[in-house]
C-alpha cells in the first residue's frame, strides 16, 4: 500500500500575506492606535484592499483549497469535520465546514467595519448616524476574532495539529538535508 505521508500542507504566499496583513490592520485599528487619527483610516482602507486583493486571487490563479469555490461548505465538510474532531484525526488540508463558514464571516466584519468607518465620515453618513454602526462593528469584529482563535485552539489541540503553522512559510532545509543524508549512504 502507497504511504498516506504527504507534504504538510501550507497556505499559499498570496494568502498568507493577506491574513497577517488584515490580522495586523484590525490589531492597529482595534487596540493601538486612537480612533480618528489619520493613520486609523489608512491601516482600515487597507485592510479592504487586501481583502479585496483576496478575493481576486480566490477566483483567479489561486489552487485547491484557496479558491473561492471551495471555501463553499458542503454537508459532507461538516460531516468530516465531526469525524476528524470525534477521532482527533491530524488535520486534513484545507478548511473544514465550519472554518469555511468562518472565513466569509471573518472578511465581512472586516468590510462592515472598515466600509462604515468610511462611510461615518461622508455627509450622508454623518446624517444617518453611522458612527454607531462603526462601534457596532467593531464589537462584531472583536467577537469574531475571539471565536476564531478559539476555534483555532480547540481543533489545533483536538486533532493534535497546530493550525497556525499552516500559515507560516513552509520551513526548507529538512527535507534536502535527509535528501543528502542519504545520498551520502550511498556514495
Ligand atoms: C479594520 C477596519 C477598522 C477597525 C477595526 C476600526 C476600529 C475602530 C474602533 C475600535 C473605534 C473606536 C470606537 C469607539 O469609540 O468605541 C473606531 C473609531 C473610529 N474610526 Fe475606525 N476602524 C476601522 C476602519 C476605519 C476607517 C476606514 C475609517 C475612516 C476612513 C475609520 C474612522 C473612524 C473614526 C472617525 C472613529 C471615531 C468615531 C467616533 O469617535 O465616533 N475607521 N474605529
Ligand atoms: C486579528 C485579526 C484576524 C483576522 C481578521 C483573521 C482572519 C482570518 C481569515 C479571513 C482567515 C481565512 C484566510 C484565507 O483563506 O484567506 C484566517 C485563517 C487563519 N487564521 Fe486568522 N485572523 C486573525 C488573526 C489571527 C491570529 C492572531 C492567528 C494566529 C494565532 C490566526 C491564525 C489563522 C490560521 C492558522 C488560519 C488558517 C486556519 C486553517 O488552516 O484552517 N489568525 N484568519
Amino acid at each position: 500500500m502507497p504511504s498516506k505521508k504527504a507534504e504538510p500542507f501550507h497556505w499559499d504566499s498570496l494568502v498568507r500575506l493577506t491574513h497577517w496583513g488584515v490580522a495586523a490592520a484590525c490589531i492597529g485599528n482595534l487596540w493601538l492606535n486612537e480612533a480618528g487619527e489619520e493613520w486609523h483610516e489608512w491601516l482600515g482602507y487597507a485592510a479592504m484592499a487586501l481583502i479585496s486583493l483576496r478575493l481576486v486571487w480566490g477566483l483567479s490563479f489561486a489552487r485547491g483549497h484557496a479558491r473561492l469555490r471551495a471555501l463553499i461548505p458542503s454537508r459532507a465538510d461538516f460531516r468530516q469535520q465531526a469525524v476528524e474532531l470525534r477521532e482527533r484525526a491530524p488535520a486534513t488540508p484545507g478548511h473544514h465546514g465550519s472554518g469555511k463558514l468562518a472565513v466569509w464571516a471573518l472578511w465581512l466584519t472586516v468590510l462592515a467595519t472598515a466600509g462604515s468607518g468610511w462611510f461615518q465620515n461622508t455627509e450622508l453618513g454623518f446624517e444617518l448616524g453611522a458612527d454607531d454602526w462603526h462601534v457596532w462593528c467593531t464589537w462584531a469584529l472583536q467577537g469574531m476574532i475571539a471565536l476564531h482563535l478559539t476555534a483555532l485552539a480547540f481543533t489545533s489541540w483536538r486533532q493534535r495539529s497546530n493550525l497556525v503553522v499552516r500559515m507560516l512559510p513552509a520551513v526548507r532545509g529538512a527535507r534536502p538535508k535527509q535528501a543528502q543524508a542519504r545520498q551520502d549512504q550511498h556514495s
